[in-house]
């Protein structure tokens, strides 16, 4: 039998550090709809998923952090004040530094790193590694914070110190989450409503393969288009853009597909959001697929793989819809299906993705969970 993960990380904690650790989890999300809308304080709609981040902790009474990430066989010593090392540390190192921005000072202690969030893939490894430690950073500080709160920070580590201007949605589902629910979270007031996903529905989340790195710069230039956008419009974000003001409006062919993604994909999660409350899951299919066009279309994010394999997806049998998941260029494609008919659906779609672009790849049906939480022995 394998042992579960959590398991694994302790073992390793108290063969390295020694002593009995406490042990905090993570999860990473998928997005049901509402892609690229964070940033412009849009609608999303995450849901945290069964593969998570684990961060053992103890502390070591001194004043130095100390980082195994287990995977990786790698330890890194975390300075009390950021310094770039252009690798995983950067996170951990950016968490402690966001801590300290917000008055915590984080004690020295022994952390032990190690998780099943597939990286590159879109379901954001990296926010379950911020919130996992997050968690472990606060708790040895022995500060009790919100979720809220806890979202912001993990956020500004990455968006600061890492260096990804992202959004907040992945940082706030990781710690927000609900088992069996996704969120429709509005990012302008940090408010939610729980949307329960009926059992007779599964997500597939299917590789391209194809990798994306945010720091290359894409997902920056998408965000500066959106920004400057909003500027010609007379409007601070694009949240409050609408088609009528596109019309009349002077901005370039591609602001205005742009502005035109961002308020056309906050439409279409207050649609699905509705279909999925009246169990009409042929309406979500179809909107994730129009997602799918907007984000090839108007955003262009979307490469040939995710374009072939969201073709291939959604006119699979079994399958409501899918599109694209997650900051783009490469990375997954989300399915809505059936859930009696996800395996069949599974097998196929890899089948035919592979006929036509020679790759071989994974799926995974992603079970709904809670957020981040300690995991109590
Ligand atoms: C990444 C970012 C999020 C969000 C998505 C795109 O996952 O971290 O904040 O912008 O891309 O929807």
């Amino acid at each position: 039998m394998i042992a579960p993960i959590e398991d694994v990380v302790v073992q390793a904690f108290i063969s390295r550090f020694g002593g009995r650790p406490r042990v905090f989890a993570a999860p990473g999300r998928i997005n049901i709809i509402g892609e690229h809308t964070d940033y412009s304080e849009g609608l999303v709609m995450p849901a945290a998923i069964d593969r998570c981040c684990f961060v053992a902790m103890a502390r070591n009474g001194s004043d130095t952090v100390r980082a195994l990430a287990l995977g990786r066989q790698e330890e890194a010593e975390i300075a009390p004040v950021f310094v770039r090392s252009g690798s995983w540390a950067d996170y951990v190192s950016g968490v402690r530094q966001s801590l300290r921005d917000a008055g915590i000072r984080v004690p020295g202690c022994d952390l032990v790193i190690h998780g099943n969030v597939p990286e590159g893939a879109g379901v954001s490894s990296s926010a379950a590694l911020e919130v996992s430690t997050m968690l472990a950073m606060l708790a040895c500080a022995g500060v009790t914070a919100g979720p809220v709160d806890i979202a912001l920070w993990a956020q500004s580590a990455e968006a600061k110190y890492v260096g990804v201007p992202c959004g907040v949605m992945d940082q706030f589902i990781s710690a927000n989450g609900v088992a069996g629910h996704a969120l429709v979270l509005d990012c302008r007031s940090l408010t939610y409503e729980r949307a329960p996903v009926p059992p007779t529905v599964a997500f597939l989340l299917i590789d391209s393969t194809v990798r994306h790195r945010l720091v290359d710069g894409g997902y920056a230039a998408r965000r500066a288009d959106c920004e400057s956008a909003a500027e010609l419009l007379g409007l601070r974000v694009l949240r409050d853009a609408s088609h009528d003001m596109l019309d009349k409006s002077i901005l370039s062919e591609r602001q205005t597909r742009r502005a035109r993604h961002v308020i056309s994909e906050n439409e279409r999660v207050v649609g699905t959001a509705l279909a999925l409350a009246t169990g009409d899951l042929s309406s979500v299919g179809r909107l994730m697929n129009e997602s799918h066009a907007s984000l090839r279309d108007d955003f262009d994010v979307t490469c040939r793989e995710t374009d072939i394999l969201a073709d291939i997806a959604s006119a699979t049998r079994g399958v409501y819809g899918a599109r694209q998941m997650g900051g783009g260029f490469g990375g997954a494609v989300l399915a809505c299906v059936d859930a009696g008919a996800v395996e069949a659906a599974s097998g196929a779609i890899r089948d035919a993705y592979r006929a036509e672009t020679g790759i071989s790849t994974n799926s995974l049906v992603c079970r709904i969970a809670e957020g981040a939480h300690e995991i109590t022995s």
